[in-house]
């Protein structure tokens, strides 16, 4: 995300399909035997094993699936994958360390607190927010960095939670907080970023039916690299706005301020709707390469989502 060498966006997605197309790469050009490639395949599957294996297991977590997002007009990702690529900067810079750093990672005891301009503030466990009743639904993923997941989360609109925190009618923008705890995150000892990782939305955003809280993915709760306990998620903008471990949610009357826009304007909006049309500073995001099979698929205005969302921004 930064202009940092340790993480450049372009190289990490060419890496990446790179790494997972080098079988067809090589088969192109006419090098290696078909053993040798399958030797190669057989390798990585081996090494995929190990790691999901080393990570913590996750307790299941049932949900029905939501007719309405049964499905997202693309293959699901591999759970194995969406678990070892990872932007959470609290723990790496590097995509496949996050979840090396975040294996133990909890917090334990655990509340949201809903506060700012709201009749009752207050706070909320992790149950009670899924008591509200949970909901399986497979979302496409766009991150700014041009790849794209499709995952399916267990979760409920981020409505259904504020509502019992009663919004005032003076509330217009919505600010979203991550947890701060530097023993446990390795990047906030560093204190390279201005941690806690901060985002926000408009109100009618942050009511919107697509707005979810996330406890779950894949049939079990989230991994601890995935934004365990409880995360956001918002399909139709880019990934940075879907903020991880959250502890704190504020509402207000003026805009907030959000943490990538803050540190770098030029390259990273506030509002951060997908948009094929509207490259990036330093790389175009007219397409998308896919985790998991490294297919390259053009980018949809919204990221897909323009019939539920584009109303919002007549
Ligand atoms: N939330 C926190 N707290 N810290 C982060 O570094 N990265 C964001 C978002 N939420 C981030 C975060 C970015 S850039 C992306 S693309 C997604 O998380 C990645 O989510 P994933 O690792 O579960 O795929």
């Amino acid at each position: 995300m930064t202009s940092d060498s340790s993480a450049p966006p372009e190289r990490s997605v060419t890496d990446e399909a790179v790494f997972h197309h080098r079988r067809r790469f090589l088969a192109a050009l006419g090098f290696g035997s078909a053993a040798a490639l399958g030797a190669r395949s057989a390798v990585r599957a081996w090494i995929e094993r190990g790691e999901v294996a080393r990570m913590r297991p996750r307790a299941p977590l049932a949900a029905s699936a939501h007719p309405g997002y049964a499905e997202a007009g693309r293959p699901r990702s591999a759970e194995s994958d969406v678990l070892r690529y990872n932007n959470f900067y609290e723990f790496s810079l590097r995509k496949d360390r996050v979840w090396r750093e975040a294996l133990d990672f909890a917090l334990d005891p655990y509340t949201l607190r809903v506060d700012g301009l709201v009749a009752k503030p207050g706070a909320i466990g992790l149950e009670d927010v899924e008591r509200l009743g949970l909901e399986e639904r497979v979302y496409r993923f766009r991150c700014v960095e041009a790849w794209a997941m499709t995952v399916p989360w267990i979760g409920l609109p981020l409505a259904r939670v504020l509502e019992r925190f009663e919004p005032s009618s003076e509330a217009r923008f919505v600010s979203f907080h991550s947890f701060h705890d530097p023993s446990q995150a390795p990047g906030q000892r560093e204190a390279t970023y201005p941690f806690p990782y901060y985002e926000a939305l408009r109100i009618d955003e942050a009511l919107h039916d697509l707005t979810l809280v996330v406890s779950g993915a894949y049939g079990k709760r989230l991994a601890p690299q995935n934004g365990a306990p409880l995360r956001l998620i918002v399909p139709w903008k880019y990934g940075y706005k879907s903020a991880k471990s959250l502890v704190r949610i504020t509402l207000h009357r003026e805009r907030p301020r959000t943490f990538w826009n803050d540190l770098e304007p030029d390259e990273y909006s506030w509002e951060s709707n997908v948009n094929p049309l509207v490259p990036h500073p330093r790389w175009s995001q007219a397409r998308e390469v896919l985790l998991s099979n490294g297919e390259q698929v053009p980018t949809r205005e919204f990221n897909g989502y323009a019939a539920e969302v584009a109303s919002l921004y007549a």
